[in-house]
């Protein structure tokens, strides 16, 4: 895959561009509550003004309904923008309004959440004529929304040719280290993969047991494994309809000689807001009122010692209800195991990633991805409609 980047752009100088960037950051009482994917994006901002008359930000915020919505208000992220480039950005609270093109040179625009219009989300190309109108070039950084095949992505990128469309500096860093996990990732290759469910995993588990030699299981997605092999595990969250599932991943396994490894000790509980009992017991030793919370500590162990041997990793999904701070100690775990290991490390996911920044060893992982959903559909190895539309 060979994207075109910054570099390849032709005549930016003076030029007015629309820079697609994922700013879907979490939002409370009208402030920004994790800047990430803002931080993320300025390396290309800030290239961008150093050379455009006019760079105008866009973005999708969260479940907008193809209407406009106050609750999904790119606003407070034009305040946090601004703030982190220390610089004023200009909000536009309509992005369809291409006047705000016509801004004096040097102007960083934000445009307001492009689904409060339904052409987004629909690939409407009249939607994406209107966006990309006052525009002469075109930049995705916007990884985290690169497996969507929505305008702002593959629309409007359609609609510019060779050297007035390129990838950010972002949209490059994400594609080459999830490439080098794809594509040849040095063995032992070993995958952490979590999460409450199976059922939202299912295609990057098929494809990581073809590529790992490893496969480490956690979370509540382990529950539905353990009833795949025959346990029962109380009132634990599981997925009945995704145990042929699982049981299929552990044939694949099987037959590849990968090693799938499900906790063999596990945390239970009664109750995960208001426990009266916590204890470590066996998977095949859960009281039918209890339910499984995290992996114990010999699960901790074990797990950390096979990260400590591997040479690639990719991690996705808690070990457990990590956002219950007694019930995070498996997922601190393999953030601490990932951080010590000399393996080439990419952590993708919005839980794994906040588990990283808890244990304090963001700078210890080769890279955190800022897509959830993109990076999963990245490993999987399915088309990236973003990316398509960006070689094309
Ligand atoms: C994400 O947060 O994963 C991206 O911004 C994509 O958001 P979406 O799942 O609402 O398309």
């Amino acid at each position: 895959m060979s994207l075109p980047t910054l570099d390849d752009l032709d005549g930016v100088k003076g030029a007015k561009v629309l820079a697609r960037l994922d700013l879907n950051v979490p939002v409370k009482g009208g402030e920004v509550m994790d800047a990430t994917r803002i931080t993320a994006a300025l390396p290309t901002l800030r290239w961008l003004l150093d050379r455009a008359d006019v760079v105008a930000a866009c973005s999708h915020l969260g479940k907008a309904k193809g209407a406009p919505d106050p609750a999904f208000s790119l606003e407070p992220v034009a305040a946090a923008l601004s703030r982190a480039l220390d610089r004023p950005v200009q909000f536009v609270a309509d992005c369809l309004d291409g006047a705000a093109a016509e801004a004096a040179p040097g102007t960083l625009l934000l445009l307001e959440n492009l689904r409060f219009y339904p052409g987004e989300k629909a690939n409407d190309p009249d939607f994406a004529k209107r966006l990309a109108a006052p525009y002469t070039h075109y930049v995705n950084d916007a990884f985290g929304t690169a497996h969507r095949a929505h305008a702002s992505v593959v629309g409007v990128p359609a609609l510019y040719g060779p050297a007035k469309k390129a990838a950010g500096f972002l949209m490059g860093s994400e594609v080459a280290s999830l490439g080098r996990v794809v594509n040849d990732p040095e063995q032992p290759f070993v995958a952490v993969v979590g999460g409450a469910k199976v059922s939202t995993k299912t295609a990057p588990l098929e494809a990581l047991v073809k590529k790992v030699s490893s496969l480490l299981i956690g979370g509540g997605m382990a529950n539905t494994f353990f009833l795949a092999k025959g346990l029962e595990i109380g009132r634990s969250l599981v997925e009945e309809d995704m145990v042929a599932t699982a049981r299929n991943v552990l044939a694949a396994a099987a037959e590849r000689g990968v090693e799938v490894m499900l906790p063999d000790d596990v945390v239970v509980t009664d109750s995960i807001d208001d426990p009266r009992h916590i204890d470590v017991v066996n998977p095949d030793a859960v009281a039918s009122d209890r339910m499984i919370v995290d992996m114990g500590p010999q699960t901790r162990e074990r797990y950390s010692h096979v990260l400590s041997t591997a040479r690639t990793v990719f991690w996705n999904g808690p070990m457990g209800v990590f956002e219950v701070d007694r019930f995070a100690a498996g997922t601190l775990a393999v953030a601490e195991a990932l951080a010590a290991s000399s393996a080439f490390s990419v952590v993708g996911g919005g839980e794994s990633v906040m588990a990283i920044r808890r244990a304090g060893v963001v700078d210890s992982i080769d890279h955190v991805s800022t897509g959830g959903g993109a990076s999963l559909q990245f490993i999987t190895g399915d088309e990236m409609p973003a990316l398509v539309a960006l070689e094309a």
